[in-house]
């Protein structure tokens, strides 16, 4: 069915008419039956090419003789970690269903039809997705070099505006802002203005300038940073993510938060996830060395690339992606066309093992040359 044939568009809330829902990357079951092939990467969604640990698979095997029970609807282990972690109290950490799951609450709790939503140019998509959902009007800042320009972000701060968001580092391109920059944008944004952080990528962030939000949360009320279990803990399916924030903030989330938004297979994986330190390094590690081999064979074939300090580049093909795409696909390599941003000769590749990695610069090169 169309969508102009839809008679419930007539009766839809304001916003939804001219929503386009976030399109994932391909499953790799789906693909390999699509093809016959039965030997694919995925080197599309920012997982963690290990998996998760092995500490995470005993939580779980200990915790899913209780699956028939609510879990624990506050949260409470995990927050007391979590507030451990971040030398935060557990009033300040809300939970949720990945952390699109706490964008989303953000935008409905501050956003409307009348207010503004400002972010960047190239910024994550769920951004739009959940500011239009609720109704508000959508700002966008032109990107310099495909980053951020905070400046202009900041110029189009203006009486309406009641939440700016900033991925740092940003899907998909990498990009990030340092710490100075971020502190001067944020003190500069008036004290009723949400900033919401979006940290999703931190763990893998190897830059001495870059800023950890959250050291700021008590100089700045407005402010709420996001973190999530699904990169590098390797947790993506189980969907578990939070905010931290100033206790009146979290007061308000927790007003529209789903009682039960945070699974208790998932917050056991995450709290964890959250005692192997060796796991995080190891994939940090692998990221370092991968992120190193992808662009050196980038350069190699003579390709631009965005440079990145997240878990995926995107390269420049010069040409529409979509094409090569579809080539890599019949190759048996997902990676992700990115011209939903804006980028249509982009390609985004998640950063994988190095035989993933190796795999997928010999098929690229075959249809680059
Ligand atoms: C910048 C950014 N923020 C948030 C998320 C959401 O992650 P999740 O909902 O799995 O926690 C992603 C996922 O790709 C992301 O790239």
């Amino acid at each position: 069915m169309s969508k102009s044939s839809n008679p419930f568009l007539e009766i839809t809330a304001p916003g939804i008419e001219h929503l386009r829902p976030y399109v994932p990357g391909k499953p790799v079951s789906e693909l390999e039956r699509e093809l016959g092939i039965s030997d694919s990467i995925k080197l599309a969604s920012n997982e963690n090419p290990l998996g998760c640990s092995d500490r995470v698979r005993q939580a779980i095997a200990a915790e899913w003789p209780q699956i028939s029970r609510y879990p624990d609807g506050g949260g409470f282990g995990l927050r007391n970690a979590l507030s451990k972690k971040h030398d935060l109290d557990p009033v300040c950490i809300t939970l949720g269903n990945g952390s699109n799951d706490v964008l989303d609450i953000i935008a409905r709790v501050f956003l409307a039809p009348g207010y503004e939503s400002l972010f960047s140019q190239y910024a994550f998509a769920v951004y739009p997705i959940s500011s239009q959902a609720a109704g508000a009007t959508l700002r966008v800042s032109p990107a310099i070099d495909y980053g951020y320009d905070l400046e202009a972000l900041l110029n189009m701060v203006g009486g309406k505006t009641r939440v700016v968001w900033i991925a740092n580092p940003n899907n998909p391109t990498g990009t990030w802002v340092n710490d100075k920059t971020l502190e001067n944008f944020i003190a500069s944004v008036p004290a009723n203005v949400i900033v919401v952080v979006d940290e999703a990528y931190i763990e893998y962030v190897d830059q001495p300038d870059y800023p950890d939000a959250s050291r700021w949360l008590a100089k700045y009320p407005n402010l709420i940073v996001t973190r999530t279990f699904s990169k590098v803990y390797g947790l993506a399916s189980l969907r578990i993510g939070y905010a931290l924030s100033h206790p009146d903030v979290a007061d308000l989330l927790n007003r529209v938060r789903q009682p039960f938004n945070a699974n208790s297979l998932a917050m056991a994986a995450a709290l964890a996830a959250l005692g192997d330190d060796a796991f995080v390094n190891r994939s940090v590690e692998v990221n370092r060395a991968g992120l190193a081999q992808l662009t050196a064979g980038f350069e190699q074939l003579g390709l631009e690339y965005i440079p990145s300090v997240g878990n995926f580049v995107a390269v420049n093909l010069g040409r529409p992606a979509d094409a090569i795409d579809q080539a890599l696909l019949r190759a048996g390599c997902i990676t992700r066309p990115i011209a939903a941003y804006g980028l249509p000769n982009h390609l985004r590749i998640t950063v994988g093992r190095a035989e993933e990695n190796a795999r997928f610069l010999s098929a690229l090169g075959k249809l680059v040359d």
